[in-house]
């Protein structure tokens, strides 16, 4: 079943790639910047309609859809689907956006893949399995594992919580400010989602947002702790995908002295 949840990733990404006059498909969402464009609609309808020829029983969760079941979480199989996570890296051609794809069952996560069909790595984990990443054009998959690296010697990635940033630019850039001193240097990148997966394979030892929903990290938050790494909220308690919440990922190590340092 698995397996073919990432086929049909791999096909739903075709329409990404086909992307085309993409400032003509942008509407704006109520809220702050909160863009969505045809083109993560068409991907999330794609991923239902053939998701749920195979997963009839499976609640959908959705970014861009009208029905969230997130009361349903505890008692059923439920796909999270974020259809593009990266939609604004997506719509200024920054070829750094993915499809994202939990299986929760009864409240906890079995599966979780991320496909970023720009560079055809596709990062999936099975709970109890490992963390894997696909190249797509070789079908091979690579085991992945988070970093070794002491804080000092990190690299660490942020998001900015753009939907909440009268509320939260503040807090951000704040602890920003003292990871940048704590590491040797931090990232903005653009999708969540690709972010955990960037701890995952240990290209990052850490990252933190202030606020993300569930769809940005459920997948990702399987494939961190599957690689062996560790994700929370920003005060170490468990991540939960009934609502939106703070992100704390990172290695062990790097998660224990971002904790610790009390900047967050
Ligand atoms: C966003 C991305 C971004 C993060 C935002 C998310 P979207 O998702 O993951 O990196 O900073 O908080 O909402 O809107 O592009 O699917
Ligand atoms: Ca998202
Ligand atoms: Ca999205």
């Amino acid at each position: 079943m698995y397996e073919f949840i990432l086929s049909v990733m791999e096909e739903a990404a075709r329409l990404m790639l086909s992307a085309h006059d993409i400032d003509a498909a942008v509407t704006v969402k109520p809220g702050d910047a909160n863009f969505v464009t045809a083109y993560d609609v068409a991907v999330e309808d794609y991923l239902y309609r053939e998701l749920g020829k195979r997963l009839p029983e499976a609640v959908f969760i959705g970014e861009e859809s009208s029905e969230n079941h997130t009361e349903l979480l505890a008692s059923s199989l439920a796909l999270i689907i974020d259809p593009i996570d990266g939609t604004t890296n997506f719509i200024h051609n920054y070829r750094y956006s993915a499809i994202s794809v939990g299986v929760c069952d009864h409240g906890r996560m079995a599966f979780g893949a991320v496909y970023n069909p720009y560079d055809c790595r596709l990062f999936h984990a099975e709970a109890g399995q490992g963390a894997y990443v696909r190249d797509t054009r070789t079908g091979r998959d690579l085991p992945i594992h988070v970093s070794a690296r002491a804080l000092h010697d990190s690299l660490a990635g942020f998001g900015t919580s753009p939907y909440y940033r009268e509320e939260l630019a503040e807090p951000t850039f704040r602890a920003v400010s003292s990871l940048f001193r704590m590491t040797r240097d931090v990232r903005r990148c653009g999708s969540a989602a690709l972010d955990l997966c960037m701890v995952a394979c240990g290209t990052l030892d850490v990252f933190i947002e202030y606020r993300l929903s569930p769809w940005d990290v459920a997948a990702g938050t399987l494939i961190v702790s599957e690689a062996g790494g560790l994700v929370t909220r920003m005060d170490g308690s468990p991540v939960t995908f009934d609502a939106p919440g703070s992100i704390l990922a990172g290695s062990p190590l790097s998660h224990r002295e971002v904790l610790d340092s009390g900047i967050l």
